[in-house]
C-alpha cells in the first residue's frame, strides 16, 4: 500500500485530495455523504471580514461540461465563521484549511491576525486573492508586488499557520504571481480559482448572470489548469495544490504527474457529493500502477 501522506511547506496532509472552498459549504452539509476520514483535508468557503449578501441572481448557469457562478462572496463574515462554523469543523477527522478574502491588503492582514489568534483547530489558512466576482473588488492575484506584500504580511501576522496563496488564471502569466507568493513565505500555491466567462441569453438579448460575468469552472477548464500547474511546479520554488476541474482519479493523477504535490475537487462536488472519496479510494491503485511507493514518487515525474 503505497505511503499517501504529502507535505506542503509547514502543511502535512494524511493523503492528497482535499476539497475546493465554496464547493463544499462549511462541512456541515456534507455530513451525510462523505466520510472526512478519508479526505486530505477540507476548504470551507471563504469568509470576509464583515457579511456579504453576495450578487443578485441569477448565480449560476450551467455550461458545456463545466458551470458558470457569480456568488460574489455570499457569506456570514469572519466573526460568524470562527464562533459557529470552526466548532464544528475542528471536530472533524481531517485537516481544515481557512479561506479568507479580504478588501483591502490592510482588511487581509487584520482577517490573518484574527485567525492566528482565534483560529485553533485550523491547519492552515488560504488566502482569496483571486475571486473573480466581487464586484468594486480588487482580484489582488493579478499584481505581483501585491501578492508577494499581502502573503508576507499575512505570514506576519499569522505566523504558526501554513499559508496557502489562492492564484487567479486570469492573468498573462501565472508563474510570475506563483513565484512572488513564493517570495512573500507562501507555503504552497493553489492553482487555479474560475475563468471568467460569460452566458448570454440571445432571444431576451440579456446576460443569463445576474453579474453579467461569472468564472467558469468544472470539467471543462481541466486542460488549462494542468498547464497553469505545470508551469508553477517547473519553478521549483513553492508546491502546488491543484484545482480545476478534477472529477476522478485519473485526473488527480494527470495533476501530480505534472508536478502538483496536492489536490482540490470543486465543481464536482455539486453533482456527486462523495466524487471526494471516491477519487481517494481509488488513490492508492492509481499510485501502485506506476510502481510508486508514496506520492512524491509521482509528483512532477512528467516525461517530456
Ligand atoms: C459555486 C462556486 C463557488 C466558489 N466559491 C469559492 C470561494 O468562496 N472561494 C474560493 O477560493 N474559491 C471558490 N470557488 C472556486 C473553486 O474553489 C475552484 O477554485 C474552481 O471552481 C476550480 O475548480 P473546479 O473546476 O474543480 O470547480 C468557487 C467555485 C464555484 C463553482
Amino acid at each position: 500500500m503505497p505511503d499517501l501522506t504529502t507535505t506542503l511547506g509547514r502543511l502535512h496532509l494524511r493523503n492528497p485530495v482535499l476539497v475546493a472552498s465554496g464547493t463544499f459549504g462549511y462541512a456541515r452539509e456534507m455530513a451525510p455523504y462523505v466520510d472526512f476520514t478519508k479526505l486530505g483535508g477540507v476548504v470551507p468557503k471563504t469568509v470576509t471580514a464583515a457579511p456579504r449578501a453576495g450578487n443578485k441572481p441569477p448565480r449560476t448557469v450551467e455550461t458545456a461540461s463545466g458551470m458558470l457562478n457569480a456568488i460574489g462572496l455570499d457569506n456570514d463574515g469572519l466573526d460568524h465563521f470562527l464562533d459557529h462554523h470552526l466548532p464544528y469543523l475542528r471536530t472533524l477527522p481531517t485537516a481544515v484549511i481557512g479561506n479568507i478574502a479580504g478588501k483591502t491588503e490592510d482588511e487581509f492582514v487584520e482577517m490573518a491576525a484574527a485567525v492566528g489568534a482565534r483560529g485553533a483547530g485550523l491547519a492552515g489558512l488560504e488566502l482569496n486573492l483571486s475571486c473573480p466576482n466581487v464586484s468594486g473588488g480588487t482580484d489582488f492575484a493579478v499584481d505581483p508586488a501585491l501578492t508577494r506584500r499581502i502573503v508576507r504580511r499575512c505570514r506576519d501576522a499569522c505566523p504558526n499557520l501554513p499559508l496557502v496563496a489562492k492564484l487567479t488564471p486570469n492573468v498573462t502569466d501565472i508563474t510570475v504571481i506563483a513565484r512572488a507568493a513564493a517570495d512573500g513565505g507562501a507555503d504552497a500555491v493553489s492553482a487555479v480559482n474560475t475563468f471568467v466567462g460569460m452566458a448570454v441569453d440571445w432571444r431576451r438579448r440579456k446576460p443569463v448572470l445576474g453579474n453579467v460575468t461569472g468564472g467558469l469552472s468544472g470539467p471543462a477548464i481541466k486542460p488549462l489548469a494542468l498547464r497553469a500547474v505545470w508551469r508553477i511546479a517547473q519553478l521549483k520554488a513553492v508546491p502546488v495544490i491543484a484545482v480545476g476541474g478534477i472529477a476522478t482519479p485519473d485526473d488527480v493523477m494527470e495533476f501530480l504527474v505534472v508536478g502538483a504535490s496536492a489536490v482540490q475537487v470543486g465543481t464536482a462536488n455539486f453533482y456527486d457529493p462523495t466524487a471526494s472519496v471516491r477519487i481517494a479510494d481509488a488513490l492508492p491503485g492509481a499510485l501502485a500502477a506506476l510502481g510508486a511507493e508514496c506520492v512524491a514518487d509521482v509528483v512532477g515525474t512528467l516525461a517530456t
